[in-house]
């Protein structure tokens, strides 16, 4: 099974990502991808998550929906935030870790490893993403998420060899079955992570912002 998991981080308005679902339907009908090949998921900002779990249920698409962030605290008098059992409600998945909430957010490996326990309490099933082989990763990570810093957005990519080899020595650390990588992936570079023997999968950002460029990215997984 490879896993093309997209993150649109704080992108799209409503009627976009409308738009985006009724795009990715319409390509899903004229071709179809079996579902044991690829496990399709995308990351939604909190307020689209509920009308396109709606809409992904009536059309049957093959799409998981996740969330990008959770809180550390259970339901409660924690204003702003969206706890681990109100996501499950309308998605599967979540990221925790992202290098952006790392950076722009302070969060920080005690904070994470809270997030990642009401996760697993709520049966999210976690994305943990790292930057490095280095780093903390807490038990009960679903799919670890290797994702250098400055390829994020940047359009440069690790390369399948050392992206591979960071992969092996978190695989060496951490039982983990699933391990993906991340940073500027595209439909024309998918195949060269996905093929590596430590790598499942990818984790796009911009390129999953297209619904064309990620269906390519599904078919292309599927055709490994
Ligand atoms: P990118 O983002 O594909 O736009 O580099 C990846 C990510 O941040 O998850």
């Amino acid at each position: 099974m490879k896993y093309v998991i997209g993150n649109w981080k704080s992108n799209k308005s409503g009627q976009e990502t409308q738009e985006w679902f009724q795009a990715f339907q319409k390509l899903s009908v004229q071709g179809k991808i079996k579902s044991d090949k690829v496990e399709a998921v995308v990351c939604l900002p909190y307020v689209f998550l509920p009308q396109t779990r709606w809409f992904r249920d009536q059309n049957k698409l093959a799409l998981k929906l996740g969330g990008q962030d959770v809180s550390a605290y259970p339901n409660g008098a924690y204003t702003g935030e969206v706890s681990a059992i109100q996501l499950v409600e309308s998605a599967e998945y979540v990221i925790i870790g992202h290098s952006e909430r790392r950076k722009y957010f302070n969060e920080d490996d005690k904070l994470l490893s809270q997030k990642v326990l009401r996760a697993k309490e709520a049966n999210l099933k976690v994305i943990y993403c790292v930057p490095d082989e280095n780093t903390v990763i807490p038990a009960g990570a679903d799919i670890v998420a290797y994702e250098p810093v400055w390829a994020i957005g940047t359009g440069k990519t690790d390369t399948p060899e050392n992206a591979d080899r960071v992969a092996a020595a978190i695989r060496s650390k951490y039982k983990t079955n699933i391990l993906i990588y991340g940073g500027s992936v595209t439909p024309e570079n998918i195949k060269g992570f996905i093929t590596t023997p430590h790598i499942d999968g990818v984790l796009p950002g911009g390129a999953s912002l297209d619904p064309v460029k990620f269906w390519e990215m599904m078919v292309n997984a599927a055709s490994i």
